[in-house]
């Protein structure tokens, strides 16, 4: 089928290379010029497994292009995917001006029948105001063309986006008509051959699903975090608490990891635009609150445990970084935990020795004009003289460290381990003091 997507970010750029994988003629628009020109050089603007090769072979096949051009990428298309950003707004409501600005410039162009398919996350009623939009352009213009509105959200997570695409749990469609049906069948067929994995339902319960999934998957993350609070206090370990609950299949091991709270591109501002959404039904919601809330204090929480290891003295100490990324296999540091403790680690005075696989470049551009500020491009580096060592991204590359040069090459011997994945008894032999989240410290 002819598909054309409106975004390259993470969702459109990994639909529109999967879409093209499987055979369908894809053609992905944005607006950022220099994105477009990389893309047409079969470089990748996003880090993100498996995607260059996706790009190169399905460009070399002539099954994947890009452009700059609305006016093209809609003449080119049967169905049409909107996959822009939708980023937090100040007051926590979803930013629509992306969505409506694509409705607006589809509205102006469009001549021929056309399925809009809405992929990007947003709130409830949201479609219903792409259609108005595109309607209000086609009225202006004198235009009488049938088009149809679907939602249909994405359920990728980054650092595996590429696998979560060609292999879906579910893909949800949120349809208005018959023609809709049909028509998404025809695009997910090559996804859904081993067992049916399309869920049809109505518009408005699509875009729920897709907030719904977040606030419940940012929900056990966050009464994880809370019960590595009490645990802290009642002198318990919640390593092992979670290892006895989630062997319970009513709850199970996902996502019940404590940590240094969520970030990324979603879960945050899904759970603030979902809270905000209700708010503006009349309905204030105490879960999803309590959720934010805890999620906020807990990205505070390395940094207290350090304040304590150094009695609040921590000017002129040198606090080496391992992970920047909000979670593994990504660059992206939306969000990311990383950012709460770097910024207060600076706000004090003391230097930030970092090191993360994919997103330095990011952090420089974040941190680098800050001389107390660095990155180095071997994780040791990073530890060279360092008081402090805090691990904040599990990369599996920082799982079994040598803890013999660490004890050899730092200038003091703190371990913070901020996703209770370090053997305590290992680190201590070397004379390590390893802290954790939610567990008591070792020596
Ligand atoms: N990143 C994820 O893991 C993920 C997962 C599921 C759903 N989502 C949702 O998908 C949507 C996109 O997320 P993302 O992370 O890919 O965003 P992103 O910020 O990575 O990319 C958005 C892209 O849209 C482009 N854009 C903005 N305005 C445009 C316009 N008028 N015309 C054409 N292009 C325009 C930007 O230049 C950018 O390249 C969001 O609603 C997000 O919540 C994201």
């Amino acid at each position: 089928m002819q598909i054309s997507v409106i975004g390259c970010g993470y969702v459109g750029l990994v639909s529109g290379a999967g879409l093209a994988e499987v055979g369908h003629n894809v053609l992905c628009m944005d607006i950022d010029e220099a994105r477009i020109e990389s893309l047409r050089q079969g470089l990748s603007p996003i880090y993100e497994l498996d995607f260059e090769e996706l790009l190169v072979e399905n460009s070399n096949r002539d099954r994947l292009a890009f452009t700059t051009s609305m006016e093209v990428a809609v003449d080119h298309a049967t169905a049409l995917i909107i996959a822009v950003g939708t980023p937090p707004a100040e007051d926590g409501s979803a930013d629509l001006s992306h969505v409506l600005t694509v409705a607006r410039s589809i509205g102006e162009t469009l001549s021929k029948p056309l399925l809009l398919i809405v992929k990007s996350t947003v709130p409830v009623g949201t479609c219903d105001r792409v259609r108005s939009e595109i309607q209000k352009q086609l009225d202006a213009r004198g235009e009488k063309v049938s088009f149809s509105v679907a939602s249909n959200p994405e359920f990728l997570a980054e650092g595996v986006a590429v696998k979560a695409f060609m292999n879906p749990d579910r893909i949800i469609c949120g349809i208005e008509d018959q023609h809709s049906k049909k028509l998404l069948r025809k695009i997910y067929a090559p996804f859904n051959h081993n067992h049916e994995k399309i869920f049809f339902m109505d518009i408005r319960s699509s875009e729920l699903t897709k907030y719904s999934a977040n606030a419940m998957l940012a929900t056990r993350i966050s009464l994880m975090n809370e019960l590595a609070n009490i645990a802290e206090r009642v002198g318990a370990d919640i390593e092992q608490v979670r290892r006895g609950i989630g062997s319970d299949p009513r709850i199970g091991y996902l996502f019940i990891y404590a940590g240094p709270g969520y970030g990324g591109a979603c879960f945050p501002k899904d759970i603030r635009a979902l809270s905000h959404s209700a708010r503006e039904h009349g309905y204030e919601t105490c879960i999803l609150n309590a959720v934010e809330q805890v999620n906020l204090q807990q990205k505070t929480r390395l940094f207290e445990i350090l304040q304590d290891e150094f009695k609040g003295e921590l000017a002129g100490k040198n606090i080496a970084i391992w992970g920047l990324a909000f979670k593994p296999k990504t660059d992206d540091m939306r969000e990311a935990p990383s950012r709460v403790l770097i910024e207060a680690l600076l706000e004090v005075g003391a230097s930030v020795r970092a090191h993360d696989p994919a997103a330095m470049q990011e952090a420089l551009r974040l941190y680098g004009n800050n001389d107390a500020f660095s990155v180095h491009d071997d994780p040791y580096g990073a530890t060279k003289d360092a008081d402090a060592l805090v691990l904040v991204t599990e990369w599996k590359l920082y799982w079994v460290p040598d803890f013999g040069r660490l004890a050899t090459d730092m200038r003091q011997t703190i371990l913070l381990d901020g996703r209770n994945i370090w053997p305590q008894d290992a680190a201590t032999e070397y004379g390590f003091t390893c802290c954790a989240i939610g567990r008591p410290s070792a020596s």
